[in-house]
C-alpha cells in the first residue's frame, strides 16, 4: 500500500531555502538537500484548509489578540504532554530563534555568562555572542551509544552563569531527555539562580519508547523560573509562517519579556501564522501520529542502511527529531575535506558538524524529514562515494 508520505513533491523554484539555495551553498546544482530543518511533506489538510478559508475571506486586516489560538495551545499541551498551562501564560513570538534572542536580551546583560550544551543548534551560540554575552559550554558526553549531560561540570559552571539554554529534545544528537535528567538539570539551575530557557520546538517529534517531558511540567513547584519556547513549525512543517509561542508562568518574567517585544514593535503576529497554529493544535493530532510512524520508519531505514552498507559511518537511531547525527570520524578526513566530500563527491547537502560547536568535528547532520525514496537516493549516493574513497 502506498503511503502518502512517500510522495515526492518538487520544491525547486518554490522559494525554499533548502532546495533553491542548495546549489549556491554546496557548489553544485545536482545536490540532494538534507540540511535545514524543514520537511519535504505538505502540512496536514487541516492547516491548508484553514489557510485557504482565511484566504477566501479576503480581508487581512490587523488580527485581534489570539485567545482562541492560545486555548488550542493549552489543550495540546495538556493532551499531548500532560502539562497544564493557561492562555494568560502565552506570548506570541515571530519564531523561536528570535524568541531566544529576545529572552537573552531581556534577562541578561552584556558580559553575563550563559550555559549551552554543545554540540547544539548553532543559533544558541549566535544569540548569546551577538549580544555580547559569554557562552559557557557544558558539553554533552558520549557513552554507551548515547549522549548524556555532564552534571558535575554543570554544577561548577552554574555558579557563575545567569541563564541556561536547554534544547529539549536535543538538536542535533536526537536525545529526548528523561525525567531524572531534566529534574537534575533544573535542581542545579535553581540552586544557582540560573534562569532556564527551554527550546522545545522538537517536543512533538518523539519516537517509540520515549516521551517528551516539558521542563516546566516537572512537579517541583518551580515552573516560575522557566521560560518555554515552542511552535507548531517543526511538527507540522510550517516554519515559513514564523509563528511561535513563549510560555511563561511567572507574571513578572512574562511582563519583562512582553515589554521587550513591545519596545521592538514586534508584538503583532501574522494572521496566517496564527490561523495555521490554531488549526494545527486543534486538528493536527491524527496526521502527526501518522507522520511519527513514517519518520520513525525513516530513522530505522537510515540506521540499518548505514550499518549494512556504510560501516565507515556510525549513527544512532535518534529518540526524537528528524535529524541524524552522523559520526564520520572513521573516514579520516579533515573537516574541510569532509564537507567537500559530501557536497562534491556524494552530492548530498548536509549540515557541517562543526557549526554545532567544536564537539561536532568529524560529524555531519542529516535531515531525514523527507519521502523515503529521496532518503534512499541520498544514502545510496553516500554509500557509492564512500566506496570510491577507499
Ligand atoms: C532547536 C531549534 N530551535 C529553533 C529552531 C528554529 O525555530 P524558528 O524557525 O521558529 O526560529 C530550530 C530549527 O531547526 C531548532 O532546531
Amino acid at each position: 500500500m502506498t503511503n502518502k508520505f512517500d510522495t515526492v513533491i518538487t520544491r525547486q523554484n518554490s522559494g525554499s531555502t533548502k532546495w533553491d539555495d542548495a546549489a549556491t551553498l554546496f557548489g553544485s546544482t545536482d545536490v540532494l538537500p538534507f540540511w535545514v530543518a524543514d520537511m519535504d511533506f505538505p502540512s496536514p489538510p487541516a492547516i491548508t484548509e484553514a489557510l485557504a478559508a482565511r484566504v477566501r475571506h479576503g480581508i487581512f486586516g490587523y488580527p485581534s489578540p489570539h485567545s482562541y489560538a492560545y486555548d488550542a495551545v493549552v489543550s495540546w499541551m495538556e493532551k499531548r504532554h500532560n502539562w497544564q498551562t493557561k492562555p494568560a501564560w502565552m506570548v506570541s513570538t515571530p519564531g523561536v530563534v528570535t524568541a531566544i534572542t529576545l529572552a537573552v536580551q531581556t534577562f541578561t546583560k552584556a558580559g553575563d555568562k550563559i550555559i549551552i550544551q554543545p554540540p547544539v543548534y548553532p543559533p544558541f551560540f549566535a544569540s548569546v555572542q551577538n549580544q555580547n554575552r559569554t557562552v559557557i559550554e557544558n558539553p554533552l558526553f558520549y557513552k554507551d551509544g548515547s549522549y548524556h549531560m555532564d552534571f558535575d561540570d554543570l554544577a561548577v559552571k552554574a555558579r557563575e552563569a545567569k541563564m541556561l539554554i536547554l534544547c529539549s529534545p536535543h538538536n542535533p544528537v536526537g536525545r529526548v531527555w528523561s525525567r531524572p535528567e531534566l529534574a537534575k538539570l533544573l535542581e542545579i539551575c535553581l540552586e544557582n539562580n540560573v534562569l532556564v530557557l527551554t527550546d522545545e520546538i522538537h517536543g512533538d517529534l518523539v519516537y517509540t519508547g520515549h516521551q517528551h517531558i516539558p521542563l516546566a511540567s516537572l512537579e517541583t513547584g518551580t515552573e516560575d523560573k522557566i521560560i518555554t519556547l515552542t511552535a507548531p513549525s517543526k511538527t507540522f512543517n510550517t516554519a515559513g509562517l514564523y509563528t511561535s509561542i513563549a510560555i511563561i508562568a511567572d507574571s513578572e518574567l512574562r511582563r519583562q519579556f512582553s515589554q521587550t517585544i513591545q519596545k521592538l514593535g514586534i508584538n503583532k503576529s501574522n494572521v496566517f501564522g496564527i490561523t495555521a497554529l490554531e488549526a494545527a493544535y486543534r486538528h493536527g493530532a491524527p496526521w502527526l501520529d501518522e507522520l511519527l510512524i513514517y519518520l520513525e520508519g525513516n530513522a530505522e531505514y537510515l540506521t540499518e542502511f548505514i550499518s549494512d552498507n556504510i560501516p565507515a559511518l556510525k549513527v544512532n537511531k535518534p529518540q526524537g527529531t528528524y535529524l541524524a547525527w552522523l559520526d564520520c570520524r572513521n573516514l579520516n578526513l579533515s573537516q574541510q575535506e569532509l564537507v567537500q566530500f559530501f557536497a562534491k563527491k556524494a552530492k548530498v547537502g548536509l549540515n557541517d558538524g562543526i557549526t554545532f560547536g567544536r564537539q561536532g568535528t568529524g560529524f555531519m547532520r542529516l535531515n531525514f524529514g523527507c519521502p523515503r525514496p529521496l532518503l534512499a537516493e541520498g544514502l545510496q549516493r553516500i554509500a557509492l562515494a564512500v566506496k570510491q574513497l577507499r
